[in-house]
């Protein structure tokens, strides 16, 4: 039999973090022939993961522009894929998860007739316009997807009650986790002075890694968001904060004039994944509003609250390691000092749990695109979301 001809577009870091497991899997098994092109959505933080996972793009739309709209990505996007589709033709096309590119992948696809496989499927809050625009761009992903793995049972539901057909779909743990497993490492060297002397201080100066970005978030929310990062770093003087802020100027600006004056919070570049990932490893605690990273550090253990309305993924809520808390000053504040100040509450967050999965994510994806293509006469296991503790696969 032929390889499978695989084709897996993506654009921004966390896609790039999330497929790059999988690419890596397909690149060294022959029953697949896999090719990557990347949109480039984001640039540097696309690239140092590319570099990273050591992956070569096949094509490069390179599309990022400052201050791009999502009206741009999509142009840019669909432009950019036609002309590679219609020559190459892959017998499938992956993407992943709920930004622009994965949506405009899919849509550019289905206009050629070319099967979409979705990776991270069946997420959702139930809201269109939070997150925005990944719900939208999750749900108009699985509309247009012909096989969709999803990371864990309630992931299945979601997509079962939007009429998905039961054959179509296939529980197989997410991929962060491989990825995840892939970089932490004890005593990490993170080749970095500074960072290596705030990790190795953590003991004395307890370390709150935070992350911030979301597009809901932009303006008088995020404004809030800082606050609260200020006040707890009055409050724990002893305490340091550790705040890679993402490559988005207006964000940049804004971290700058709140938190830039704080002595005890320290505004980074992005980091590359490795160091970044182990840095969330030394944290006492983790306030973010990313997406991926209340996947990540359940598995690590580390109690982590999230600064939004509402969460997509709220296995890991249900597990007792994240709780959201809004996006308001004082709600924020409070939820961080309960935690920080009862050494009970914070045991009880800090039981790392897996539900996101056992590192097994892209083999089961692996196996699933090749059954639904025919070429495998049985479906592959099912990731059963056991809460196993962290140290059965770290
Ligand atoms: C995008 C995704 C979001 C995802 C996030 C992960 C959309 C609409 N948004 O949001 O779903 O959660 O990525 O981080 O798909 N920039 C750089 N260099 C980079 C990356 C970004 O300079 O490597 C700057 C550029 O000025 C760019 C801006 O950040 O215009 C915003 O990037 P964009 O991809 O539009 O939005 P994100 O907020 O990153
Ligand atoms: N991440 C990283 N460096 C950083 C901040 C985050 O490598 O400086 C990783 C993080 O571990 C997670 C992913 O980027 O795997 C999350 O990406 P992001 O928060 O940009 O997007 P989201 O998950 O919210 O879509």
């Amino acid at each position: 039999m032929q390889p499978l001809k695989v084709l897996s577009v993506f654009g921004t870091r966390p896609e790039a973090i999330k497929m790059a497991p999988l690419v890596k899997m397909m690149e060294k098994d022959p029953r697949f022939s896999s090719r990557v092109c990347v949109t480039a959505q984001h640039r540097e933080m696309l690239d140092s993961v590319l570099a990273l996972f050591d992956i070569t793009p096949w094509k490069d739309l390179n599309i990022m522009k400052h201050g791009q709209t999502i009206t741009d990505i999509t142009v840019r996007t669909l432009a950019g894929l036609q002309e590679i589709l219609k020559d190459y033709r892959p017998d499938y096309l992956l993407v992943h998860g709920d930004t622009t590119t994965t949506f405009v992948a899919s849509l550019a696809a289905f206009y050629e007739k070319i099967p979409v496989g979705h990776v991270e499927a069946g997420l959702r809050t139930g809201n269109i316009y939070s997150p925005y625009p990944e719900e939208m761009n999750r749900r108009l992903t699985g509309t247009l997807a012909t096989l969709h793995f999803a990371p864990t049972q309630q992931n299945r539901e979601h997509l079962l009650k939007e009429n998905v057909a039961p054959d179509q779909i296939f529980i197989t743990g997410n991929t962060v986790i491989d990825a995840l497993l892939s970089v932490i490492q004890p005593d990490y060297d993170f080749r970095d002075e500074k960072l290596n002397r705030l990790v190795s201080e953590r003991e004395a100066h307890p370390l709150v890694v935070m992350t911030c970005h979301r597009r809901e978030n932009w303006g008088a929310p995020m404004e809030q968001i800082f606050e609260a990062v200020c006040r707890l770093a009055r409050r724990y003087p002893h305490y340091r904060v550790i705040y890679p802020v993402h490559l988005n100027p207006a964000i940049g600006k804004l971290a700058e004039t709140t938190l830039g004056r704080e002595p005890n919070v320290h505004l980074i570049q992005p980091l590359d994944y490795a160091p970044f990932a182990n840095l969330l490893n030394a944290a006492t605690l983790i306030l973010t509003d990313s997406g991926g990273i209340q996947e990540e550090a359940p598995a690590l253990g580390k109690p982590i609250l999230v600064m939004r309305t509402e969460t997509e993924r709220p296995e890991a809520v249900a597990a007792g390691t994240v709780q959201v808390t809004s996006v308001e000053t004082e709600a924020i504040f409070r939820a961080a000092v309960h935690l920080l100040d009862d050494p009970v509450v914070w045991e009880k967050m800090a039981r790392a749990v897996n539900p996101y999965g056992d590192g097994q994510a892209s083999r089961r994806i692996g196996e699933a695109l090749l059954y639904g293509a025919g070429h495998l006469s049985a479906p592959p296991d099912k990731w059963e979301g056991e809460r196993k503790n962290n140290r059965d696969y770290c």
